[in-house]
């Protein structure tokens, strides 16, 4: 499929987006105080900006681990099909863990994640998702922490890619197509 032109208008800044992730970091902390050690899993690889803002804000103990995903691959619609193309180094079997996901679209990706980990018996599960657009919903899942919810829109940046492109922008940010469709 060739690229389409577009530009990309700033839907949230990085600067709201820090603010938000100092204000939701008191929350995680209130909920896991106490805690021996969180597991704080990222999901690949739209996460990983907001999973390394995040735990530089949570005055927990923390350990990191990663599962990678993909379900859109290039394309702009979800495929409902999610891979796991690499799972947690960790065994998080009693563990307190918090599954930190860049946007919660359909939520096919975020419920095929919590049903494989919940398999494996932690003590607690918890999710954060930086963006919801829950018109867009086809499971009932939701995050139970949320940084913004947003239009449907196609949105991009501070972790999140068109075809693996903008994922380094700062801020979030939306497709507009230049070109006739
Ligand atoms: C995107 C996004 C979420 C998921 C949300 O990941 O980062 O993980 O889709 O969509 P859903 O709620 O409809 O499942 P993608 O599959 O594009 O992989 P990536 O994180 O590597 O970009
Ligand atoms: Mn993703
Ligand atoms: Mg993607």
């Amino acid at each position: 499929m060739p690229q389409r032109a577009y530009v990309i208008d700033k839907l949230i800044s990085a600067k709201s987006i820090a603010a938000r992730i100092e204000t939701l970091s008191h929350e995680i902390e209130a909920e896991f105080a106490g805690t021996s050690k969180l597991v704080v899993v990222g999901l690949l690889r739209g996460s990983f900006i907001f999973i390394a803002d995040l735990v530089r804000e949570l005055d927990l103990p923390v350990e990191v681990d990663f599962v990678e995903t993909s379900s859109y691959g290039n394309a702009m619609e979800s495929s409902r099909e999610v891979r796991i193309l690499k799972d947690l180094r960790g065994d998080i079997e009693g563990r307190d863990v918090l599954v930190v996901e860049d946007i919660v679209d359909t939520g096919h990706t975020l419920a095929h994640v919590l049903h494989l980990l919940n398999s494996r018996r932690p003590a607690r599960l918890r999710t954060i998702a930086l963006l919801d657009k829950p018109s867009r919903r086809e499971t009932d899942i939701s995050a139970d922490w949320i940084g913004f919810e947003i239009p449907d829109e196609f949105v991009v940046g501070y972790g999140i890619d068109y075809a693996q492109r903008n994922r380094n922008l700062p801020y979030i940010g939306t497709v507009r197509f230049i070109d006739p469709a």
